[in-house]
């Protein structure tokens, strides 16, 4: 699939869609092509292929299929949840609780909330990522219809606490959304143990398809409407469904809760391995929590370089593709957000480094990038001098 030396560790950004998922899609496309709101044969095969998906969806995060929506990715479920809300609960009130490291996906949104009259409050990670249950205590108020908080950062793999920050907003009666399109597939979910209201989920970072993805609704909640027109989700997205999209969700969704301790602990084993001879190079730092973080992911910011763009480029010319951070943000001088929100002076910041896996990667390739990362930062670094010079 990949040229053969090619050393994929974009994983945050998007996965290669897995075999099994392939096939599970490939006969929507043709033989199965129906319109899933038809009555005859066609039609009733592509909506039984819709609702067997949601089972397994659900199934997967341990909801109910009647809790499950299919969207077109985290970025419309993100959007959704929090029109949804503020829609819901209008009479209620108007401030919504929310973190500085989310993904743009929520922070746009609630900007345009805010210039809709709502008052936003993003609570202000410590340096690591983490926010506290006390925090989250101190910023509800009694006017706050939503809590939105990721359960995985993309850009510095930290996981976040749902399940005590959700107790709380449970306590004030607030409702309760996670984005949890890096974590779903990556680490075990369970919304009832987390106790969440809403959960984002995308099929592109599990090795599913892009362009599809799932809002997780409690049963008891009931946001507006996202999309009108012909009454598809239960009259709450319209529009004909993404069949095999679906389809390759769920397949790619069940491969990876199967197979998830394992893939856990070898992801761990070459995570650990390469932060470990990644942190030997003398001014390179970890970003996000050391211990509580994604299994896949390891990010750095690297001192006395500049603009890590560079550096990735000198990487992709060795055929790694790795990023500066998240994928929205690849090719922007701008320091990534997060690194801002923790504290990082944004000069460090513009020198970050994210190399995020998949079970997929190997210990081969960790053993090259192990030799090809200190002799790439040596040269970004005098590459810098050079140019100051
Ligand atoms: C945390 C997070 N939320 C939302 C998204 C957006 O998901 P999608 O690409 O499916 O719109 C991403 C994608 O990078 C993400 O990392």
């Amino acid at each position: 699939m990949l040229p053969d030396k090619t050393i994929y560790v974009d994983n945050s950004a998007t996965t290669p869609v897995s075999d099994r998922a392939l096939s599970a899609m490939l006969p929507y496309f043709s033989e199965s092509f129906g319109n899933p709101s038809a009555l005859y044969g066609y039609g009733q095969e592509a909506k039984k292929a819709i609702e067997d998906s949601r089972r397994a969806v659900a199934k997967a995060i341990g909801a109910l299929n009647t809790e499950i929506y299919f969207t077109s990715g985290g970025t419309e479920s993100d959007n959704w949840a929090i029109h949804g809300v503020c829609e819901l609960r209008r009479a209620r009130g108007r401030h919504i609780v929310s973190t500085e490291i989310e993904h743009s996906g929520v922070l746009r949104p609630l900007e345009k909330m805010r210039e809709n009259g709502y008052e936003i409050t993003l609570l202000q990670p410590d340096k690591n990522g983490m926010i506290s249950p006390r925090q989250l205590e101190e910023a509800i108020r009694d006017d706050t219809i939503l809590v939105s908080i990721m359960t995985a950062n993309n850009v510095i793999g930290t996981l976040l606490p749902i399940k005590e920050l959700c107790a709380v907003a449970k306590r004030r009666r607030v409702l309760f959304h996670t984005d949890a399109v890096q974590a779903a597939g990556h680490i075990p979910i369970n919304v009832r143990e987390l106790g969440v209201d809403m959960l984002s989920m995308s099929a592109h970072k599990f090795h599913g398809p892009k362009g599809v993805g799932a809002l997780f609704i409690k049963l008891s909640t009931k946001p507006g409407e996202l999309i009108s027109g012909g009454g598809q989700e239960k009259g709450f997205r319209s529009g004909t469904e993404n069949v095999p999209g679906i389809v390759g969700m769920a397949a790619a969704l069940t491969e990876r809760v199967e197979s998830l301790n394992s893939d856990m602990a070898s992801s761990k084993a070459m995570r650990d391995r390469l932060i470990a001879n990644t942190l030997k190079i003398p001014g390179v730092h970890l970003t996000g929590d050391p211990e509580n973080r994604l299994p896949g992911h390891a990010s750095f910011v690297i001192e006395g370089g500049k603009a890590s763009a560079h550096l990735i480029n000198m990487l992709a010319e060795e055929g790694v593709c790795a990023s500066s951070g998240s994928a929205c943000s690849a090719s922007s001088k701008e320091a990534p957000h997060v690194l801002k929100a923790l504290g990082y002076d944004s000069d460090v910041a513009r020198g970050a480094l994210r190399i995020s896996l998949s079970p997929m990667n190997t210990d081969d390739e960790i053993d090259a990038l192990n030799e090809k990362l200190p002799r790439l930062i040596e040269r970004f670094r005098s590459r810098r001098e050079a140019t100051i010079r």
